[in-house]
């Protein structure tokens, strides 16, 4: 081929434009094309550079230890995702008592029990807030603020002493709801989502606490619903179910926080919520804390308010009145706390129905307090059940510490080291994730005796109750920072079980269930197909 041809068709490649030559067009790319494929793919090598971060050699931070570093240990991704706790038992066992493990394109130390109590007794340390900032995928802003002990505040003041003013309101959501469900079920003869079920019951119920019953309809609870999932997807919940969220970490976390930001908080939550928490607190004069003057304000009784008032009392100046400002970090509370409160306790409470499904011995005794503890029973057999009976409910309580002690968490409990910390005969460098591996503590024989891998729903009928921690039940953490919504979520998950086997009989079927991500299973629900079966 002569020069001067090959050169014009080079030309005509770059430059003819897209309608002069379909068939070109078609195999070739222009000039344009090239260009932009050009960009992409240097994006992409950008974004895999800073995603894969480079493994290089952990240092200390310059002072001098007799300690050393922990074991790093490898194990190979697909056992990490497929079967973590033998993976990391076996880690352990070999190398332990603390092995450093390749995850995600991060170092994570790995303790055994012997290191919970260091772990949770030493907030300056080994750091709560650090730890889920990093493991939830929340901007820096987060780490340091006061975001985390007002959340903590705001549920353990705005929510758990209002526990029976709160069950009157809700319960009859969950008994409606669940009557809906049974129905649905038996008429369609088809399995019925029960996760489903649980997030819709709870959104409701949550959207009331948070915001009061005049702001629930179907729209608002739709939003609930909707923020409670997004918030779910950008805090990776369902990060290890995509191999490309667990390959490029970072790039994941770029595309979905920009989508869901815009999509749901922004196009959304703020156009909705937003302007709702505004009106409210506006047109109020809160009495201020201390008291001082309270005939000045147009409170009455502020028992009866929904949590947005309990804490904007908190941020009212001395006037009563709060601030521009203030108001924006109530909505992102009022955010955190419908995450906080609706995506764990739904998943969970599939847990606890799935495996009463899988147990249906345990059913007759559960009905049978039921009906001992309810209020009152009415002709379609469904229990008027208030906080005080849904507490007495001990053989429930019993089944569902069970199953929270059972179900086989590995990794869900996270500390981040604030410098380099001596633990044991090791020391962890500063800002790593450190994490203690559940199931050795809720399957221990030292504790649990030699039951202590066998499902025993009776275990704990004389107490304590399945929402009270100890070292040696970690399903909501220990400490200082053990989950403040606990007592909320244990009656919402018996609120679920108890408004349906009250009425109808789960079935599962095949009698079995699917375990979607064995290294999330608090918060990734099972999966499996349910029938019930009106009594
Ligand atoms: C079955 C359902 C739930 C489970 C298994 C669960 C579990 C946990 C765990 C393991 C932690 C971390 C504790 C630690 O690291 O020491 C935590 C923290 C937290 N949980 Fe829950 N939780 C559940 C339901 C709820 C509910 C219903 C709420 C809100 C009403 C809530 C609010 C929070 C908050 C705000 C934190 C952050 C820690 C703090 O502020 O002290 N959780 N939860």
């Amino acid at each position: 081929m002569d020069a001067s041809v090959s050169r014009s068709m080079i030309l005509q490649l770059l430059v003819a434009p897209r309608e002069s030559s379909n068939a070109v067009w078609l195999r070739v790319p222009t000039f344009v094309q090239m260009s932009t494929y050009l960009i992409i793919a240097c994006i992409l090598t950008l974004l895999i550079l800073i995603t894969t971060r480079s493994r290089k050699r952990v240092k200390l931070s310059g002072i001098h230890h007799p300690l050393r570093l922990p074991p790093i240990v490898g194990i190979p991704s697909s056992e990490i995702f497929t079967r973590p706790q033998e993976a990391y038992e076996s880690a352990l066992r070999d190398h332990g008592p603390v092995v450093g493990v390749w995850r995600k394109g991060r170092l994570e130390y790995i303790v055994g029990p012997e290191f919970t109590k260091d772990l949770f007794s030493d907030d300056q340390e080994f750091s709560f807030e650090d730890g889920v900032a990093t493991v939830l995928n929340l901007p820096s802003i987060f780490r340091g603020s006061r975001f985390f002990k007002d959340v903590h505040l705001m549920i353990s003041g705005g929510v758990i002493p209002k526990m029976e003013e709160i069950v009157d309101k809700i319960f009859p959501i969950f008994q409606r709801q669940a009557k809906e469900f049974v129905r649905q079920s038996e008429t369609s003869g088809q399995p019925v989502d029960l996760f489903e079920h649980s997030h819709r019951c709870i959104s409701e119920a949550m959207l009331i606490v948070a915001l009061g019953q005049h702001h629930v309809n179907e729209q608002n609870i739709k939003l609930t619903e909707e923020v409670a999932h997004a918030i779910a997807i950008m805090t990776g919940i369902y990060q290890n179910t995509s191999p490309f969220a667990r390959t490029f970490p970072v790039c994941w976390r770029i595309i979905t926080w920009g989508r869901l930001v815009c999509e749901v908080i922004l196009a959304k939550y703020c156009r909705i919520i937003l302007p709702i928490i505004w009106k409210e607190v506006r047109s109020r004069r809160y009495k201020p804390l201390d008291n001082a003057s309270p005939e000045q304000t147009d409170e009455e009784d502020s028992r009866d308010d929904p949590l947005l008032h309990y804490i904007a009392r908190i941020y009212a100046d001395g006037q009563g009145k709060v601030s521009f400002l203030g108001v924006v970090w109530l909505s992102i509370l009022i955010l955190a706390f419908i995450f906080a409160s609706v995506h764990q306790t739904a998943s969970v409470a599939v847990w606890v129905m799935f495996e009463l499904s899988t147990r249906p011995e345990y059913l007759p005794a559960i009905r049978e307090e039921l009906a001992a503890v309810a209020d009152s029973v009415d002709n379609t057999g469904a229990h008027r059940l208030s906080y005080e009976s849904l507490r007495r409910a001990s053989t429930l309580d019993s089944f569902v510490r069970e199953v929270l002690r059972f179900k086989g968490d590995t990794l869900s409990l996270t500390r981040e080291t604030t410098r380099d910390v001596p633990l044991g005969e090791f020391v962890i460098p500063k800002g790593h994730l450190v994490i203690p591996l559940t199931t050795l503590t809720h399957q221990s024989q030292s504790i649990y005796g030699d039951t202590a891998t066998v499902f025993d729903a009776h275990r704990w009928t004389e107490g304590p109750p399945a929402s009270m921690v100890s070292l040696n039940y970690l399903p909501f953490g220990v400490g200082r920072w053990a989950c403040p919504g606990r007592i909320l979520a244990i009656i919402e998950i018996k609120m679920i079980i108890s408004t349906l086997v009250a009425i109808a009989t789960p079935e599962l079927e095949g009698g079995k269930y699917k375990v979607v991500d064995p290294l999330n299973i608090t918060s990734v629900p099972p999966v499996g197909r349910l029938h019930c079966k009106q009594l």
